[in-house]
């Protein structure tokens, strides 16, 4: 068997660190103080979208001082390429009722933008008490449709990125830093 187990094999495709472990936590932090400060006294439900965002999900939890709830969602997304709407289904849903809460879309990446766009109208058509998106990865080049975060903590080039959540055929999503990835032939 291929030894993808092993430690050398892990990391020979990761050509370079794009973001740290210390920028990540530094930047995480100061969201979850904003956070903290924006919304204390109000209702929060934390969203994410499984799987990429569980990471950035945990740590920016804790680095909320506040009481907040957290919910996850499963999508799966169904494109021809060149389809933009319409094309997303909700495989596990939220328990909480959307309509009680100050929304908080916790994302992984912004790619296309697609997966999210429809997410996040779903959402707002259950009438939350305010929606916003926060997302810790931000690719603007490879956007497909007009969709933003409200913030994004990084904003990177044009590359398939690994690590800190985010995989390449279920891998490496426990790195602890954001790398640059040489080629993933089965995403
Ligand atoms: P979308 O194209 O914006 O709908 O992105 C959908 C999903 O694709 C993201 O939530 C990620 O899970 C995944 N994705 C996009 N770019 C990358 C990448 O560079 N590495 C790993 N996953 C990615
Ligand atoms: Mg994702």
């Amino acid at each position: 068997m291929e030894e993808i187990w092993s430690a050398d094999r892990f990391t020979s495709r990761i050509k370079r660190i794009l973001i740290t472990k210390e920028e990540i936590d530094a930047a995480v932090r100061r969201l979850g103080a904003a956070i903290s400060a924006e919304y204390a006294g109000r209702p929060v439900l934390l969203v994410s979208v499984l799987k990429g965002a569980f990471v950035f999900l945990s740590d920016l939890s804790r680095a909320i001082a506040i009481p907040c709830e957290i919910g996850f969602m499963c999508a799966k997304s169904y494109y021809d390429g060149t389809v933009s709407a319409g094309k997303v289904t909700v495989t596990m849903d939220l328990d909480q009722d959307v309509s009680r809460y100050h929304i908080i879309v916790v994302e992984d990446i912004i790619d296309t933008g697609r997966t999210l766009r429809e997410i996040v109208e779903m959402l707002k058509a259950r009438r939350p008490l305010s929606l916003k998106v926060v997302t810790l990865l931000d690719k603007p080049s490879r956007r497909l449709v007009d969709f933003q975060a409200d913030t994004a903590l990084f904003t990177i080039p044009d590359s398939f990125v690994v690590g800190y959540g985010l995989d390449c055929a279920e891998h490496y999503r426990n790195l602890p830093y954001i790398a640059e990835y040489e080629e993933c032939e089965r995403c």
